[in-house]
């Protein structure tokens, strides 16, 4: 357990007692700053060895290989974005540092600072960086931070991060042998060789959540728009399509839906990209001259490629039988006030588009959706569960999306005889109908 120097520090004695209630053999190492914070004897006591916090001059000749190697799991909280720079960076300047480099376990990283640092495009990219090479985030969320701001980077909760790190324990293959499709990214419309109608999306919740299925064990096709500008997560194959009707061709092909196609042995397909309802119906095969005059844009409709998805698996309507892949769907609202509430819309789209789960965000939020780090959803499914995930980054947004794909097909016996996961932890049981 590595702790950094930020005022989240003094949480760090209750992360390491749970972890050692929970059964966990576990050695800290806190950085200099760190110890401005936080006791060494205070962590000493409470941990299951004494704290480290030297590369040198310690007994052991080689502290940081002897970490790193015999550890399951490094969990750094909180992680400040020091640490995240160095370690994306590949430096090794300190006990922390070097045990991160030295060390093949799986990652789970803490974030904690002030708003403006966590939103800095340097940390952000960090945040990117490490999280394409498999290392896990939870947190931060928003709330209380140094000084009595309030905002986005107060670090996850302590039980939050022992639930993390318990998953990442006992879960990292627990989607061993399934195969999902995620799709990411925004289509582009053509209405001439240069031009599109498009959209904002960024494709980083899409590849959030490719990321978070493949570091549980699942073969992962991420079929995306924007694989110029994103690198694939580690173990992650890409599809490039640009269009809605290549994506529909592609997700068909993986479903084994398409024309000739073979037959599809997807058990998930989570319909992240921001997908065009409308594409120029005729785009002009060379580029447009200004001096032709502003042309009329003929529009017509693409097809709902969720939709087409829902009716072939017949999830809508009385007696849809869950047969095929688990569905999940994204939903991007605008929420007005006096309209309709977010989980309302969801539900709507659970039944208009035949999904099994609809994952919601109200894009009219500050730091929610488009182009963010950052998401906050509400989930629903047919059976009527309910979780909410306020304001967090993507890849915590992912985890909370996996983690309830992930219960649906254990419900189906997908996991073959792999022990169940949890929904979320807001997910509600069934609400009783009323009369
Ligand atoms: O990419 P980022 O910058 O990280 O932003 C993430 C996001 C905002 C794009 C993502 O969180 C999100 O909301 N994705 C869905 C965007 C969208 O198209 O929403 P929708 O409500 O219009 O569509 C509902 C669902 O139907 C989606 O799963 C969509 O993929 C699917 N759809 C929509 C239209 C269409 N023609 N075919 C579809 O399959």
């Amino acid at each position: 357990m590595g702790v950094t120097g930020g005022i989240a520090a003094y949480k760090a004695a209750e992360i390491c007692r749970r972890l050692v209630d929970a059964g966990a053999i576990v050695s800290p190492v806190m950085t200099t700053a760190a110890r401005r914070f936080l006791g060494e004897a205070t962590l000493s006591a409470l941990a299951s060895e004494p704290v480290r916090t030297k590369l040198w001059g310690s007994a052991e000749p080689i502290p940081h290989t002897l970490l790193g190697q015999r550890a399951d799991l490094v969990v750094v909280a909180p992680a400040t974005a020091r640490i995240l720079g160095v370690y994306a960076a590949g430096i090794s300047s300190d006990l922390l540092s070097a045990t991160l480099l030295a060390t093949r376990a799986p990652v789970l990283m803490c974030p904690a600072m002030h708003t403006e640092m966590w939103e800095n495009p340097a940390v952000a990219d960090n945040v990117a960086t490490l999280t394409r090479r498999g290392v896990r985030f939870v947190g931060p969320g928003v709330g209380r931070l140094a000084g009595g701001d309030l905002g986005a980077g107060r670090m996850a909760e302590p039980d939050e991060i022992v639930r993390a790190a318990a998953r990442l324990l006992g879960a990292s293959s627990c989607l061993e042998g399934l195969s999902a499709v995620v799709t990411a990214g925004g289509t582009r419309e053509p209405i001439d060789p240069v031009r599109y109608v498009g959209n904002r999306s960024s494709g980083r919740q899409g590849y959030a959540i490719a990321a978070e299925l493949a570091a549980r064990g699942a073969a992962v096709r991420l079929i995306t728009t924007v694989a110029s500008t994103l690198e694939a997560p580690r173990g992650v194959d890409t599809v490039e399509v640009e269009t809605a009707l290549e994506m529909l061709a592609a997700v068909e092909a993986e479903l084994g839906l398409g024309v000739g196609s073979a037959p599809g042995g997807t058990d998930l397909l989570v319909m992240t990209a921001a997908v065009a309802d409308f594409r120029p119906a005729r785009p002009a095969g060379e580029k447009m001259k200004k001096a032709q005059g502003i042309p009329a844009l003929e529009l017509v409709a693409n097809p709902d490629i969720l939709a087409r998805v829902g009716a072939a698996f017949k999830r809508g309507g009385p007696g849809g039988s869950p047969t095929g892949p688990v569905l999940v769907g994204f939903a991007a609202e605008t929420v007005r006030p006096g309209g309709p509430a977010l989980v309302d819309l969801a539900r709507g789209k659970l039944e208009a588009k035949g999904a099994d789960l609809i994952v919601a965000n109200d894009v009219s939020l500050p730091s929610v959706g488009f182009g963010h780090a950052t998401n906050a959803v509400v989930i629903v499914d047919r059976a009527g569960r309910v979780a909410e995930v306020p304001l967090s980054s993507k890849e915590a947004v992912a985890a909370a999306v996996v983690d309830a794909a992930q219960a649906l097909l254990a419900e189906r016996g997908r996991l073959c005889g792999r022990p169940d996961r949890d929904f979320p932890r807001d997910f509600a049981p069934p609400r009783k109908k009323d009369n």
